[in-house]
């Protein structure tokens, strides 16, 4: 494999504004829209059987995508046990091995990131320029976190006092279980694999119940870069039976999650209660999260971000922004600038070029968007409301909306999906502004708008976030420049695609010789 050495550098992805480009990317699309793909636990020495659970597309309920099969419990227990049996050799391999593997992984992907593109659009809804940023976190988290692995994994000598030769080692954990949500099905799944990975820990897969395919796709290239089969295995199936009995089974020695604030509690509670070591959970979940803007800022500039924070990725997003504070100076030009910018947005077929939102995950969370939309009329005022046009008629789509509140309490949980909320404040409020998003819990993403140093350093300052973005959109955390994730109900930390992820994937050990 070509060795990247310490020299790493974020993926270009494609130019979408590039005709050539675009045009070479099409094709390649286009020759595998039609596929009928295909997901199976990928555990060596299994039994794979069960019923077939068809996919659908998000945008179009009536096309078929593909299939799979979810692990029985036999299969779970054979990945277990292959899991245990393989992680010593792998841990044994040396990191500058183990990196070369996920770069060899990175490199293959970019090749074939046509192929993940259309997957992520057929399976997850995404549109094509979300899909291309897809490809590129995931590329860029396995040469991040290679490049981690051959930084820290090398034996640092401590010199002292003592007169011996002491020695600091790291080490793969043993088993981990990577749990992942659908709405980043690549990146965030590869992502956790990756670390996990470099680390030398031995992998278990399992991806959210809407996008296995993807994670197939993504577990089989790992496979042909040169990961053993029984070193990251992919174990598909729902939450609550798959994902529930790694969780409890005293041979896993943590867990990476991604989803809900809820499920990562239900996790942290099945590894306390196991009669085993102390497990390790590294969870990134849910946000609540607020763009503040003040009267020196500049209202073209707020909803433009506001919009691409609040509607990107159909706001499934946990960075997205749910709720826009606006000082009353500006706030009725925003408001009118914001429903009328809203009314720009095309939403439809995510395979289009022309689309900038496309469907929800599935009918689940249409169903909750829409509860939360019957709320909204009688509870706020609403600003704007798309209509659907009728294209959408066959797909999972929720039209855009925003509506106007007079207080974050009127907001119970997080609304996942393209909705934004708009709420006014005076001068003299900034303080109560700041109280009550700290007071939600949450600590994901926070935008800021501002000429002002002093309020941009004041809010930065005391929002408890993990992402604080200043004038500019506040999604789309670059893998390697800006680590993400958040705190308190947000997220455990550490980061991901950060310095301090990959060392929590380890345990320490340190030889000491009397010389
Ligand atoms: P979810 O919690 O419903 O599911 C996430 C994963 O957990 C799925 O793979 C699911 O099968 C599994 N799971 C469910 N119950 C389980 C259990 N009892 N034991 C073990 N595993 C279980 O979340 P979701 O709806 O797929 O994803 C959306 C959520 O993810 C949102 O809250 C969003 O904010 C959050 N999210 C956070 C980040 C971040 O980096 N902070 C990134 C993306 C998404
Ligand atoms: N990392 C993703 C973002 O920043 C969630 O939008």
């Amino acid at each position: 494999y070509r060795s990247y050495g310490n020299e790493r550098s974020n993926s270009m992805g494609v130019n979408l504004a590039n005709d050539d480009q675009l045009r070479v990317l099409a094709d390649q699309i286009n020759a595998v829209a039609g596929n009928d793909w295909r997901a199976t636990p990928l555990v060596p020495g299994a039994t794979v059987g069960g019923p077939s659970i068809t996919v659908t597309n998000p945008a179009d309920r009536r096309e078929t995508v593909g299939h799979w099969q979810a692990a029985d419990s036999a299969t779970v227990e054979r990945a277990l046990a292959n899991a245990v049996a393989a992680q010593d050799d792998w841990n044994a391999t040396p990191a500058a091995s183990r990196a070369a593997i996920l770069e060899h992984a990175a490199d293959l992907l970019e090749q074939r990131m046509a192929q993940y593109i259309a997957l992520c659009t057929k399976e997850a809804g995404k549109t094509i320029p979300d899909g291309v940023a897809e490809v590129r976190e995931a590329v860029d988290f396995l040469r991040y976190y290679g490049q981690q692995a051959r930084k820290l994994f090398t034996v640092e000598a401590l010199p002292g006092p003592t007169g011996e030769s002491n020695t600091l080692q790291l080490s793969g954990r043993g088993v981990f279980v990577c749990i992942s949500p659908w709405n980043f099905p690549l990146a965030i799944f590869i992502g956790q694999v990756a670390a996990a990975l470099a680390a030398g820990n031995s992998v278990i897969a399992k991806p959210a119940e809407q996008t296995n395919l993807i994670g197939f796709a993504a577990v089989k290239l790992l496979h042909e870069a040169g990961v053993p089969e029984a070193v990251v295995q992919f174990l598909p199936g729902d939450g609550a039976t798959v994902g529930a009995a790694l969780t409890r089974d005293p041979r896993v020695a943590g867990v990476a999650f991604t989803g809900s604030t809820d499920t990562a509690r239900a996790i942290n509670r099945a590894l306390a209660a196991r009669d085993a070591a102390i497990g390790v959970l590294i969870a990134e979940t849910g946000g609540q999260n607020a763009l503040i803007a003040d009267s020196s800022s500049l209202p073209e500039q707020v909803v433009k971000d506001a919009i691409g924070s609040a509607f990107t990725s159909a706001g499934q997003r946990c960075s997205a922004a749910r709720v826009l504070f606006v000082q009353d100076d500006i706030a009725d030009k925003v408001t009118h600038m914001l429903a009328g910018a809203m009314a720009e947005l095309k939403v439809g077929n995510p395979g289009l070029l022309s689309t900038d939102v496309g469907p929800v995950i599935d009918e689940d969370a249409l169903k909750m968007l829409r509860d939360h939309a019957e709320r909204m009329e009688r509870e706020a005022t609403r600003i704007a409301s798309l209509e659907l046009d009728a294209d959408t008629a066959h797909g999972s789509f929720f039209a855009p909306s925003a509506y106007a509140l007079a207080s974050l309490d009127q907001l119970h949980k997080e609304v996942f999906g393209p909705v934004l909320h708009v709420i006014r404040w005076k001068a003299d409020q900034l303080d109560a502004v700041i109280d009550a998003i700290n007071a939600t819990g949450y600590g994901l993403t926070l935008g800021i708008h501002s000429r002002i140093d002093e309020t941009v350093e004041k809010i930065s300052a005391r929002v408890k976030v993990g992402n604080c973005y200043v004038n500019r959109n506040q999604i789309g955390a670059v893998v390697g420049v800006q680590p993400f994730g958040g705190q308190n109900l947000s997220g455990t930390g550490p980061k991901a695609g950060g310095p301090h992820y990959l060392p929590r994937f380890t345990t320490e050990k340190t030889i000491t010789i009397n010389t």
